[in-house]
């Protein structure tokens, strides 16, 4: 019996390889860097399902490029705004994505950039590495307290509520928005609901951990920067069009906020001649919230089940697109 055949997009985890390769042809991209959507058509023509990140784009157009085989796509990751969800529900294709995994390592990581930003770590390090530390000095690298400070959570979800039960831990007050209520994790983390611009004016430190959508577009724009304390520091491990980068710089070089620390940006990677680059209050990490090695390892692994459940025409285990079975039973 042939074997389906697969494309994936990048040299993932050998956990989640090793899964697909017992189940299907596999052709991995070998390139580190993604491939073109020219190529992305190309190697995908014809594939019975497809393993992609989100450097990918997959549009309606390479959808129906792919043919009436396609079966699944299944994302290695748990944000899946660089598909096309609703072109794929439209042929029937479940898409999956790898949520819950990496809650806690994406929250580790706006925990240490809040800690980072706070405590100038970044400054500090370039400051000695250019051979500038000649004594300890009173008034040098101050910045606010991190213990007793309002932390300000944008969205909250499962990476939220992570942030929250770090927080909690610095005896912090916390706020949050989200589009609903929860009020269970109101009481468990001590949360206190608040409208945007409440929780913009009152919090010391605001992370951002909403999903991107129309809704969430620039969410943090100018007119939201300048209800922002001037000490507040800015924190984004979600996705960089949350933020309206043009007005992050504003506001951080004009000191409207104090500090900013993204691990996503507009585009990825940043433009090199972006001028957030030429601040000092910022630290830009390369989109490396999930970036443990248990956690890719298990984010393959469950893009693998959901690759080869597709494959067998069976429930997709983490399906972003569950309407497709209104039509298929599985
Ligand atoms: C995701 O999974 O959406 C993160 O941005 C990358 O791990």
């Amino acid at each position: 019996m042939t074997k389906p055949r697969i494309f994936v997009t990048r040299i993932i985890p050998e956990e989640g390889l090793e899964m697909i390769r017992r189940e299907a042809d596999v052709e991995v991209w070998q390139d580190p860097l993604p491939p073109s959507c020219k190529m992305l058509r190309q190697k995908a023509r014809g594939m019975d399902a497809l393993l992609c990140l989100l450097t990918d784009r997959i549009d309606e157009n390479l959808i129906a490029a792919i043919g009436p085989q396609l079966k699944v796509i299944s994302q290695m990751a748990v944000g899946f705004d660089n598909i096309d969800v609703a072109a794929a529900t439209a042929r029937g294709i479940p898409v999956g994505n790898t949520p819950g995994v990496l809650t806690d390592t994406t929250a580790d990581l706006a925990w240490a950039l809040l800690m980072a930003a706070a405590r100038r770590v970044v400054e500090g390090d370039k400051f000695t590495r250019a051979g500038k530390w000649k004594t300890w000095g009173p008034i040098d690298f101050l910045g606010p307290d991190v213990t007793g400070a309002a932390l300000g959570i944008i969205g909250f979800g499962r990476i939220g509520q992570g942030l929250a039960k770090r927080a909690q831990g610095f005896d912090m007050r916390i706020l949050y928005f989200s589009r609903r209520r929860h009020p269970e994790a109101e009481q468990k983390y001590g949360a206190q609901y608040a409208d945007l611009d409440t929780l913009l004016r009152e919090a010391d430190f605001v992370s951002l951990h909403t999903t991107l959508s129309e809704e969430t577009h620039h969410l943090i724009d100018d007119a939201r920067l300048k209800l922002m304390k001037s000490g507040a520091i800015l924190i984004n491990t979600a996705r960089g069009p949350v933020v309206d980068q043009a007005a992050l710089y504003r506001a951080l070089s004009s000191r409207t906020i104090a500090y900013a620390a993204l691990d996503v940006t507009d585009p990825e990677p940043i433009k090199p001649d972006d001028p957030l680059l030429t601040l000092d209050n910022i630290i830009i990490a390369p989109h490396i919230g999930s970036a443990s090695y248990r956690t890719r390892a298990r984010m393959a692994t469950m893009a693998a089940e959901n690759l080869i459940a597709g494959l067998k025409d069976v429930r997709l285990p983490n399906c972003v697109n569950p309407q497709v079975y209104d039509r298929i039973p599985g």
